[in-house]
């Protein structure tokens, strides 16, 4: 197998950030797949999977130096996001009648954690082996608002079937909401528009939002609309129609309401990189997926691949609970009881 992967070099990883020691680590399995994490987010910064033709292809769109990881506008890629993934409208929610206020960093409503979400923090590095790590995160009370401390562990395997498994655990000492995903960005061409991407998922209803990208409440069948991704078809063919949805998201950035019974982990999303062949497939034992087509990437980052993350190089398959979960009934809970242990398990999938 040819290995064409970029020489990663530890020390571009290696920082003080907060007062605490940033780093990248190496994930190999037996069959010459390699991927790297950082504990500064707990992020996914790289993962080699071969092609076709035997050539190893970065399928994650990813930077060479944490510096970029530190800009705003790459702030997510790869990481943890938390400690509420996704949006909450007006930053504000209510827990047993007491109403909690957190960031409003998206305009009018909270995003993704906060101003300094679990994106933007160092991890602590609990266990390091050859093919899996564990790191560490304790949110204090109050942290961008959120109630009760929480202690957040997240674990990466990279199997021998080329598979990256990723474990999140966490306990809390007061009631709190809890929504965490992975937000790698993926292009499995390792570079390029991703328009021609295949995609299937496996959601037969979605939550359409409003121009604000909140959620209106309503669960609705993907039939007939540029949401039916049940079988397969390229990510760019309904992308520029005419249709409200599609325009308040500028492209897709709408959550998937997954067909699934219990928790379970079960087959959320495939997709094809056209070029590469590399195929990937989402399991995860999350209710929801988010498919957010790289609407808002606009080439200010160089990539480790040495082009710019221009828009709509990359897609993200977000598993989660649904956004605004903690201001509607009708969706699956987010709260966390002292006791309780949330645990979500989602597996990324590489094969050609
Ligand atoms: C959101 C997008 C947002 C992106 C930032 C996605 O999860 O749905 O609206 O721009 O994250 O990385």
């Amino acid at each position: 197998m040819s290995d064409n992967s970029i020489a990663f070099e530890k020390d571009r990883f290696q920082k003080s950030i907060d007062a605490k020691q940033t780093d990248l680590f190496i994930l190999k399995n037996k069959n010459g797949t390699h991927a790297a994490i950082s504990n500064y987010g707990a992020r996914w910064i790289n993962m080699f999977v071969p092609d076709k033709n035997q050539n190893l292809i970065n399928v994650i769109a990813g930077f060479d130096t944490i510096e970029t990881y530190q800009k705003p506008s790459a702030a997510y890629y790869g990481a943890t996001v938390g400690r509420y993934a996704n949006r909450i409208a007006d930053g504000i929610f209510t827990i047993d009648d007491k109403k909690y206020i957190v960031a409003k960093n998206n305009d009018i409503n909270h995003l993704h954690g906060g101003h300094k979400g679990f994106n933007a923090v160092v991890w602590d590095v609990i266990t390091i082996d050859k093919n899996t790590i564990t790191l560490k995160y304790v949110s204090p009370d109050g942290e961008e608002g959120y109630p009760g401390n929480l202690e957040v562990f997240v674990q990466y395997t990279l199997t021998d079937d080329n598979e990256m498994v990723v474990l999140f655990t966490a306990t809390t000492d007061q009631v709190t909401i809890i929504n965490l995903t992975n937000h790698a960005y993926f292009n499995l061409n390792g570079r390029g528009n991703i328009n021609n991407h295949s995609l299937t998922i496996n959601a037969d209803n979605y939550t359409p939002v409003n121009k604000n990208l909140i959620p209106v409440g309503n669960i609705v069948p993907v039939n007939d609309t540029p949401f039916d991704f049940r079988k397969i078809k390229k990510i760019g063919e309904n992308i520029n129609t005419d249709d409200p949805q599609i325009k308040y998201g500028n492209g897709y950035d709408h959550n998937f309401m997954l067909n699934k019974k219990d928790n379970a982990l079960s087959l959320a999303a495939s997709a094809e990189g056209d070029i590469s062949k590399i195929k990937m497939d989402v399991l995860t034992s999350e209710p929801g997926l988010q498919f957010y087509s790289g609407n808002f990437m606009d080439g200010s980052n160089v990539l480790t691949n040495g082009t710019t993350d221009d828009h709509r190089t990359a897609f993200c398959l977000e598993t989660q609970h649904f956004p605004d979960s903690p201001n509607k009934e009708n969706f699956p809970t987010t709260i966390l009881k002292p006791g309780d242990t949330f645990k979500s398990t989602t597996i990324f999938r590489f094969y050609y």
